[in-house]
Parts: C-alpha cells; structure tokens; sequence
C-alpha cells in the first residue's frame, strides 16, 4: 500500500467531514461530476511561483478528489485537463501540462487499480506528443474492467469541434445510407460525441470564481446543475467537494417539468 493521506483521521477531519460523507451517501449521490480546475496560474502567482507550479499542486488535488468520488460511488469524474484552444499557451507551460498525465499516471497508476478505477479520456489524442499518448493509452488498457469509478480526462478536448465533427459523421451516414434523418435524434446524435459512452454530467464544478464554460460540453451540460466557487484549483480540497454536493443534493431538478 502507498504511503496515503487519510483525510478520515480525527486530526484531519476537523469540521466533521467523515459524518457529511456519510450523510450524502444516504442520497442521490451524482453518477457524473464533471470540474474545469481553474486557477492554477492565480495559486502560484500568489506564491510568486512559476505557472507551472500551480499545474502539478492541481494535479495533486485531481488524485485526492478522484479518490473520494470513487469512495461516494460517483460513476464518472471528467477533468478538463487541456482545452484545443490551450495550445496557444507558452510553448513550455504546454510542455509541461503535456507530461502531467505522465507523471499523474506513473504515481498514481497502482493505487488507480488497486481502488477498481479506471482511467478513460475524451479529446483528440492523436495530436497529443507520443509520450502523453503512451502514457494515457497505457493506462486506459490497463484499467478497462475496473468497475469502480472511472476517470475521464478530457485532454485536447473542444466542444465545438466535437460537435461539428459529430454532424460531419451525421451527413456522411446519411449520404451512404446508414442512418436516416428521420432517426436523428438526441439521443442518436449523442452518440456521435466523444462521451458517446457516458451519461450526460448531473453536476459541473467550475473553481477560481470565473462563470462560464470554456468550450467544454457544451451539447452534454444541457440539464446538468452548476456549482461555481472562488476557491482556486490547487486549494480545492474534500471539504469543498462535499459543499458541491451538498449543494446538488439540495436542489430540484426539474428537466424542464414543473
Ligand atoms: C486552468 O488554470 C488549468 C489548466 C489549463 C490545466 C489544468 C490541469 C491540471 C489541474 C492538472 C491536470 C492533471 C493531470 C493529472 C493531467 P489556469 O492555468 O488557466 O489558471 P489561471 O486562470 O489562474 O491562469
């Protein structure tokens, strides 16, 4: 067993975090948690550290959520980890979050397996460098029958892009017959996005205090309830986590009834 942090021991459960988990397992916990981590840059500019400093603390803090989403029984937790439009990033702040899932991975990997989770990942991964590619497929092909949570990495991920090459693919099975437009609906157009295979997100987390999407899910977040904090991705911890859920299992879903 590595060597963990366990955010259960009395010391580190100082506002009684070990009961609220208890409690929000007693209700609808969301099967799928979708978070924009932002605020990295922010967190290391505070600390007059270089960007990248705040990238690999917010790496941390994706391995300390992810584990106690698994432990809450969340089906799937997508972390938008690199945006299409993140290329434009100096070329070694890129670099940097290119070897991340390599460095996530090479840490944490074992513990991923021995807690059943497995590792998947949406976006455009062949115009990711080699390496990253090894690394997440590596992963991915050693995670596939896990049945505990799975972790979805959304890398070089763009909703719209994703979209219009869903209506490419639409156009073209329609011209050879394979689908008619008749047949075109929601929920056959789903399946032509790259979440093809998971639900729709019940709850999206967005930290750093900015309120949009960025390009992220936009077809996918058409009912999903949204959870915004100022707290910075690197400071995101179990406690707020929780607060998010909380804040969901509080809410009324209404999917456009009364
Ligand atoms: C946005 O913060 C964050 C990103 C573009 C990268 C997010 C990546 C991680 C948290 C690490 C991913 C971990 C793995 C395992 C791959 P920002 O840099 O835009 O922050 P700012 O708005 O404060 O400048």
């Amino acid at each position: 067993m590595l060597n963990k942090m366990n955010p259960w021991k009395k010391d580190q459960n100082p506002s009684g975090l070990r009961e609220r988990v208890l409690q929000i397992k007693e209700h609808e916990v969301p099967s799928h948690i979708a978070i924009i981590m932002d605020g990295n840059g922010r967190w290391a500019k505070k600390r007059a550290l270089p960007r990248v400093a705040g990238h690999h603390e917010g790496m941390k803090v994706v391995r300390k959520i992810t584990r106690l989403a698994n432990e809450l029984g969340v089906n799937t937790l997508t972390v938008y980890a690199f945006s299409t439009e993140n290329w434009k990033r100096p070329k070694m702040e890129v670099d940097f979050l290119m070897k991340l899932p390599e460095e996530f991975l090479g840490t944490f990997l074992p513990e991923l397996i021995e807690e059943n989770v497995r590792v998947e990942m949406i976006g455009y991964m062949d115009k990711l460098p080699e390496h990253t590619q090894k690394a997440v497929g590596k992963a991915m092909e050693e995670t596939k029958d896990n049945t505990g949570l799975t972790l979805n990495f959304a890398l070089n991920y763009g909703s719209r892009a994703e979209i219009l090459d869903g209506v490419r693919q639409v156009l073209k099975d329609v011209k050879s017959g394979i689908m008619s437009e008749n047949d075109l609906t929601e929920e056959a157009f789903s399946s032509y996005l790259m979440t093809k295979d998971f639900k729709d997100p019940d709850l999206l987390i967005r930290t750093s205090g900015e309120i949009r999407l960025s390009n992220f899910m936009l077809w996918q977040l058409a009912y999903t309830e949204f959870w915004f904090t100022d707290v910075l991705w690197p400071d995101f911890n179990e406690e707020h986590f929780v607060e998010a859920i909380e804040a969901f299992q509080g809410r009324q879903r209404r999917f456009g009834g009364v």
